[in-house]
């Protein structure tokens, strides 16, 4: 090979290493991975897609663009078994006509506005009351059923999947043209970190959380009565016979809803307590006792074990209340992957959140936002062993 021909080619390697290896090998990436296939059409014609999100120790996430819908979640026991520790449904038809917010992503407004009315500077807004007299979880169609457009993400803190929607002003009866993304990011500490951004045009009122269902020993294993909880919070917002908040911040000691020390579940949901026979089990906004103190550090606000499996999950969260509900409305009629069909108590949620029905009670933290600020909110799920 002549001298010329030797350097072209050492040079189309030394371009070819730098093009193609090297950034693979780039040390600040994490060690995840994600995988994007067709998950389904909706009954309208709309493709959905399912990404796969692995971490560096093969814990996994499921999400689909529908919904932004966390249909998957597998995490170790103490002894490296991976069971997947969200309820979910089978397929998209299931999501789309059955899904009692597993995993979902909730707006506009998380759980219930009373009445479905609320004011907003002088202006009464009217919504679906799609909850008996009540508007739930931002109405007929809510961020649970809209297609978001996904964008995959891979940086220092793990691998992970942008979701945008954007609501048209008054759809679902609320004002303002709102700009949503939501960051799912699985980092190699086998945390789920969820981070909401959103803008609006006009003044609006907003509530965004994720719906999640967990059951440690694994979905469909059976009710988590055994599992043990731990809440940093001091005080519930007691609810009225159609779980709308009286407005009173009731502290929790001396009741079924003391877990300022950790207690095992059952007793709690079989409790007379008169809160828990209205909510048929656990429905409340625990008030975190000291919540974010700048809205942007996250702080601990629950900690869930299974003695059994050794799992334990921690929910961090900038937000200042978490409802707390185990699965009291599941009637068996829904199963998941596992075939095994859910019961009251097969699960229980953490849903972040600013009080339900803050738009009607001045007292509670505001969920109004205005055109020009940008609402910021973050929660992680963080999976451990003990
Ligand atoms: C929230 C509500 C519950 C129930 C579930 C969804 O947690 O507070 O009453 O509606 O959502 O089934």
């Amino acid at each position: 090979m002549s001298g010329l021909a030797r350097s072209i080619v050492v040079n189309i390697v030394v371009v070819f290493i730098a093009a193609f290896i090297l950034p693979g090998a780039d040390p600040v990436w994490a060690a995840g991975k994600i995988h994007q296939k067709a998950y389904g059409t909706t009954s309208d014609g709309k493709a959905v897609d399912e990404y796969m999100l692995t971490n560096a120790n093969g814990v996994e996430v499921k999400i689909i663009t529908f919904g932004g819908i966390v249909t998957s979640i597998k995490v170790p026991d103490r002894n490296g078994n991976m069971a997947n520790v969200v309820l979910g449904l089978t397929d998209l038809k299931s999501y789309d006509t059955m899904n009692p917010y597993f995993g979902a992503i909730i707006g506009r407004y998380g759980n219930r506005i009373a009445k479905g009315k609320f004011t907003l500077e002088g202006q009464e807004y009217t919504l679906a009351t799609n909850n008996g007299p009540n508007s739930l979880h931002g109405g007929n169609v809510g961020f649970d059923k809209k297609i978001w457009a996904a964008t995959e993400i891979k940086d220092a803190s793990g691998v992970g999947l942008s979701l945008t929607y954007t609501s048209p002003d008054m759809e679902e009866g609320y004002p303002g043209a709102l700009s949503v993304k939501v960051v799912y990011t699985l980092t190699d500490k086998n945390e789920l970190k969820i981070d909401y951004t959103a803008t609006t045009d006009k003044a609006t009122v907003l509530n965004l959380t994720n719906h999640s269902y967990f059951n440690l020993g694994g979905e469909g294993s059976g009710p988590i009565y055994d599992e043990v909880l731990w809440m940093a919070a001091d005080k519930i917002t007691p609810v009225d016979s159609t779980l709308i908040p009286t407005g009173a911040l009731a502290p929790v000691a001396g009741t079924a809803f003391d877990f300022t020390v950790p207690k095992v579940l059952g007793p709690a949901i079989h409790s007379n307590d008169p809160q828990v026979v209205i909510g048929k089990g656990i429905d409340h906004n625990f008030v975190l006792t000291r919540p974010s103190a700048d809205g942007k550090t996250m702080v601990l606000a629950a900690r869930l074990y299974d003695p059994w499996s050794g799992r334990m999950l921690e929910t961090w969260t900038t937000e200042p209340g978490v409802q707390v509900y185990t699965g009291n409305f599941l009637d068996g009629s829904l199963y998941g992957p596992s075939g095994r069909s859910y019961r009251q108590g097969a699960a229980i949620t953490f849903e972040t959140q600013h009080f339900p029905d803050s738009p009607n009670q001045p007292s509670f933290p505001t969920t109004e936002l205005k055109p020009g600020k940008i609402l910021r909110s973050s929660t992680v799920y963080k999976f451990l062993v003990d």
